[in-house]
């Protein structure tokens, strides 16, 4: 272990891509090896996930992260060095103790994310392997089945519409490039669609989609089927769409609030909502279809909509407390993994861990607000997620992961794997 111990941490302010704060650092081994890594950081948050520390007064409009940088380099440094930084487990249960308090508030979550990631990156270097060998630990690797942005509404386009991300799916391909060149397709296809209309498809969201205004919800997942078909490709057979409509963001009172639409809906009649858009667009995965609290919405969503695969992010937060209970109760049958929710490797691979043992598929997830920094992408292969959701084909935050993936395909050579179509949950998915 001598050449991984942990000798130094360096940690640092760097934006992300929305031109916010966020903590950067360097983990520095005694054998000469370092990692580094910057985390992420939502705009659609909920309110379960692990608390990210900002600064509050007037640096940055009070988003500046100076505390969560002194504690990296401070307390969560003085209790790591000297440890194993390929001992995973161990590190991210010393710097769960450094902080003390339940969703890591204390020192922060982007504070201690960052150790827990810049440690792994480093150990993989000190052992002369790439970040997603590691992780596999001799387990043959497997590319994932992207989720890409085209249609942002939400959270990241202003509330263009209410529903946050229609995204394509391109089920048929045989591999990760032809994936992510089908996916292009669609995204150039839906942009030509949405100039034919008269709308702006030069500007773009937070997460590289287009963010046209649209007149009604169902208008964007429209323009996106039409997308497919232009692109070429067969709806369904060839290319699927993944809907977040990131209901708690709309929740008004006991029921939920659609502002382009000016109407207002329980959860019944929402879940009643998206039954029709399934029955109507070439839909294979809805996630958030209610609000992180909705228990009783989601049970009703699983049992009309569970020939879906839907997938939980606000109301699993990774976090396997919140997966247990959705398993109990019978809701969702997919969770949405995003390490930032949960603040340490560790913890989210045991919720992948969990979700597959039960069943269930695994989406690893970017945030809106991201990073230039690739390792989300060798998490997905080396946890064998199946599924990846990043944002679109452009921004350089986003295509630093499709990039990262698309290396990672050409240099496995033929011992590349794709997950493919069978990755996903519900049976929509599988039949075709
Ligand atoms: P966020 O959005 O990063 O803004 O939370 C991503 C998502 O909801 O999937
Ligand atoms: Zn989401």
């Amino acid at each position: 272990m001598s050449a991984t111990r942990i000798e130094s941490v360096l940690a640092w302010e760097a934006l992300d891509s929305r031109g916010n704060p966020t903590v950067a650092c360097e983990v520095r081994l005694a054998g000469g090896a370092n990692g580094t890594a910057t985390v992420p950081s939502g705009a659609s948050t909920g309110s379960h996930e692990a608390h990210e520390l900002r600064d509050g007064g007037e640096r940055y409009g009070g988003r500046g992260v100076h505390r969560a940088v002194a504690a990296a380099a401070g307390e969560l440094a003085d209790a790591v060095r000297g440890m194993d930084a390929a001992d995973t487990a161990a590190l991210d249960a010393a710097l769960r103790r450094a902080d003390g308090s339940p969703h890591l508030s204390r020192l922060g979550a982007n504070a201690v994310l960052a150790i827990s990631v810049a440690a792994a990156v480093a150990a993989a270097s000190a052992e002369g392997m790439p970040l997603h060998r590691w992780l596999l630990g001799g387990a043959a690797p497997l590319l994932p089945m992207p989720m890409v942005n085209i249609v942002s509404g939400g959270a990241h386009a202003g509330r263009a519409v209410d529903l946050q991300d229609v995204l394509a799916v391109p089920l048929g391909a045989g591999c990760f490039a032809e994936a992510i060149e089908w996916a292009w397709r669609v995204r150039r296809a839906t942009a030509e669609l949405v100039t034919a209309r008269g709308l702006n498809a030069a500007l773009v969201a937070d997460e590289g989609g287009l963010g046209p205004a649209l007149a009604s919800n169902e208008d964007a997942l429209e323009l996106v089927a039409m997308g497919i078909e232009r692109a070429g490709l067969r709806p369904l057979e060839d290319c699927a769409i993944a809907v977040d409509i990131a209901a708690t963001q709309f929740q008004a009172g006991e029921g939920y609030r659609l502002a382009v639409e000016d109407r207002s809906l329980d959860a019944a009649s929402l879940v009643e909502l998206l039954g029709g858009w399934a029955r109507r667009y070439p839909i294979v995965s809805i996630e958030d279809p209610l609000g992180e609290d909705d228990w009783e919405g989601w049970r009703l969503a699983a049992t009309r909509l569970g020939y879906l695969q839907l997938l939980g992010d606000d109301l699993l937060v990774t976090d396997r407390e919140r997966v247990e209970r959705a398993l109990d109760e019978g809701c969702a049958n997919a969770v949405l993994v995003k390490p930032n929710q949960t603040g340490t490797l560790s913890s989210a691979a045991e919720v992948v861990d969990l979700a597959r043992r039960s069943g269930w598929a695994t989406v690893l997830s970017a945030r809106s607000g991201e990073t230039e920094d690739g390792w989300l992408a060798d998490l997905a292969v080396g946890w064998r997620t199946g599924q990846i959701k990043v944002g679109s084909t452009m921004r350089s935050e986003r295509t630093a992961k499709w990039n990262r993936l698309l290396r990672i395909e050409a240099e496995l050579g033929a011992a590349a794997e794709f997950a493919g179509r069978r990755t996903l949950a519900g049976r929509r998915a599988a039949g075709g």
